[in-house]
Parts: C-alpha cells; structure tokens; sequence
C-alpha cells in the first residue's frame, strides 16, 4: 500500500511537471522585443490612442498599457498600425498585443483572443450641425463615412438605402470631409466622436442615443493563451486598485447628456 501510495506521487510530480511545461511550450509565445510588451495601435483616435507632436503614444489605452506593462513587470512600446489590418498585423507576430479601442465581437473573436472588457461605449452618429437628419431613416440617400474595417463601417455596411459609405483609414478624416460637405454623416465610437463634436459644435452635432452598445478588449493571439491570463489578471489589478479611475479621469471627459 506505501508503495503504491509513493509510486502516486512520482507520478502525479511528473504530471504537474509535464502540465507545467506545456504551459510555457505549448500555450505561450515570446514577447516581441525581451523586455517589453510590444503593442499595435492605429493611433489617431482620440482619447484612446494619438501620437503628440513629438511622436510620442498619448491616451487612455496607452496609459492602461503601461499600466498592464509595469504589472508584468515590462516595458512598453507601441506600434502605429492600419486598424483594418491590426488582427493579421497580430497574428503575423508585428506586436504582442492590440490595444486599439477595439470593439469585442464574434467575428474577431475567431481569429484572436479578447481580454476581460475594459471600456464600454456604443456607436453613435453625428451629423453637421444644420442637418436635416435626426434618425436613421433619415439617412436614406445619404453618404456616410467610417473608418475602415471599424464596427462603424460594419453597421453602416448593413444600412439599406444609403447612397455611398466612404471608408477612410483614419476616423479623423471622416469628419474633415463632413465638414468640407463631402458626407453626410459619420457613424463612429460615441466616446471619439463627442470630443471632435464639442471642439467644433458650429460644423457638428450628435444625434443623441447609441446605435450599438459595444466593449473595448485587448487583443491576444489565440496561442498565447499565457500572455492573457497575465493581462486579465492585471486588469483586475489595476481596476481594484483605483489605476484604472484614475487613467478614465484623466483620459475621458464626460459630456452631460444633450
Ligand atoms: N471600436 C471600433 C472597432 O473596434 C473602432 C476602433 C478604431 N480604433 C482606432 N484606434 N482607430 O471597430
């Protein structure tokens, strides 16, 4: 029976080891540059991610990376990228991880992996500010602009009538053409079109009530299961420990309700 008893053991060790192991092996991947979390951002999207005059990543997902990054005991570093190739970019090996105000959905979720949610929002549709629209179905005949690849062009890609969607790379370039009257409205992140629309209420205004309910999550390649559980656990840190109000305060301005 003591043998036996013993004999479990070992093998129970030798299981744990080998479970242990294929952890790292298996599941995990190397960090693109020793040292660092190397995050891909399409960086002209305010107040998530922009690049200031210096060049340098400013925002709340760049602040939450860092964040991320010290708990995992790493550097960080980011890379601008197109968002509508950020999920190949990823999966490709450019970058560790995305953190792009990118929109959790299904359709992503089968080519990459998403952190714990981290940012709600919704989709929202702003319009110049003598417009005629005020729902919708307003918009039959109109021309619409997106971001490429976004959820934004998604929606508007699902709307029936409207006369053209113009896809630009960068959401900025969109409401540059609203105002130059090249479209007719913009559907985009609530949480990025309010600032653009407050800075510039005699072109702009929003429609008020979000077309969609959506959440922001960090983007993982689905065999580095490893590097999310570190990330979801940091996450969960950094909210408990108030880092996370802290980065939303300072970050996100909070517009009453029209
Ligand atoms: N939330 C939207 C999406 O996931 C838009 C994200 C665009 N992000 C950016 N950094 N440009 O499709």
């Amino acid at each position: 029976m003591k043998r036996v008893a013993q004999l479990s053991i070992v093998l129970l060790l030798i299981l744990a080891v080998v479970a242990a192991s294929g952890c790292t092996s298996s599941k995990g991947r190397k960090l693109v540059k020793e040292g660092y979390l190397t995050i891909g951002t399409e960086a002209e999207f305010a107040p998530f991610e922009v690049r200031l005059g210096d060049g340098s990543f400013y925002g709340f997902d760049i602040a939450l990376g860092e964040a991320i990054a010290k708990e995992l005991g790493l550097k960080v570093d980011y890379i601008d990228t197109d968002f509508a190739g950020i999920i190949l970019s990823l999966n490709s090996g450019k970058f560790d991880i995305a953190m792009s105000a990118m929109t959790i959905t299904e359709e992503r979720k089968k080519s990459i992996n998403f952190s714990d949610p981290y940012f709600d929002t919704g989709l929202s549709l702003a319009v110049p500010a003598n417009s005629p629209v005020q729902k919708l179905d307003d918009l039959d005949g109109k021309i619409i602009g997106v971001q490429l690849g976004t959820t934004g062009d998604l929606y508007a890609s699902s709307l029936k009538n409207v006369r053209e969607i113009k896809r630009y790379p960068h959401a900025p370039d969109a409401f540059l053409d609203m105002k130059n009257g090249k479209v007719d409205a913009v559907i985009n992140d609530d949480v990025v079109s309010k600032p653009i629309v407050a800075k510039d209420p005699n072109s702009f205004k929003i429609i008020s009530g979000l077309l969609t309910i959506e959440q922001y999550g960090i983007a993982v390649p689905k065999d580095n299961e490893a590097l999310l559980q570190k990330i979801n656990a940091a996450l969960k840190k950094i909210k408990e420990d108030g880092t996370y109000d802290n980065i939303y305060d300072q970050y996100i301005i909070h517009y009453s309700a029209e």
